[in-house]
């Protein structure tokens, strides 16, 4: 078979709000793994989010200026119709735990189902930052815990400005 000389594009698609080190860890080695990667926030989200899209998109071109290869998007609507407008053939997610397992499979069914030449692939989550969730992060921060080391320091200051105590 003749290689191909085509890029390889591929979605990263989230809610990110906010970014966590696990999502940095998995953009890190899926950016490694592709020749551009497109960091997709989903803006029509029926949960009430804490950031703004455009205060997540803000945090992440922020903290993702490192990578190059590295850009941020933003979609509402079906993911593959996005992913195909891109020309991304890859979804990248991550994978936690076995809990995470049964939903992403149903993702990834649903999403070949639309688009069947589009392949979503996994990535394990790095052991240090399995147990990490945007939503423990908020918690957490919102009750005055210690949140470094979980997520980037520009996420913990802005999570620490929501929820100061007047
Ligand atoms: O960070 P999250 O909340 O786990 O991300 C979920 C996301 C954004 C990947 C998912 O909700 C999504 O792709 N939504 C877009 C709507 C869509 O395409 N639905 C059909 C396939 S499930």
């Amino acid at each position: 078979m003749p290689e191909s000389t085509a890029s390889v594009i591929a979605i990263y698609p989230g809610s990110f709000d906010p970014l966590t080190n696990g999502h940095l860890d998995l953009i890190a080695r899926g950016s490694r793994l592709v020749d551009r990667l497109v960091v997709a926030i989903l803006s029509n989200q029926a949960k009430q989010p804490l950031f703004t899209v455009e205060e997540r998109a803000e945090m992440l071109e922020e903290v993702l200026k490192p990578y190059p290869n590295v850009e941020i998007g933003r979609f509402d609507g079906l993911l593959v119709e996005y992913a195909a407008q891109r020309g991304a053939k890859v979804i990248l997610r991550g994978i936690r735990a076995i809990s995470d397992y049964e939903f992403e499979l149903q993702m990834a069914l649903m999403n070949r189902r639309l688009q069947p030449e589009i392949e979503t692939v996994f990535l394990m989550a790095g052991e240090a930052y399995s147990f990490i969730s945007s939503k423990m992060v908020k918690e957490v921060a919102s009750l005055g815990g210690n949140i470094s080391g979980l997520v980037p320091a520009l996420v913990e200051r802005r999570l620490k400005g929501q929820f100061k105590r007047p």
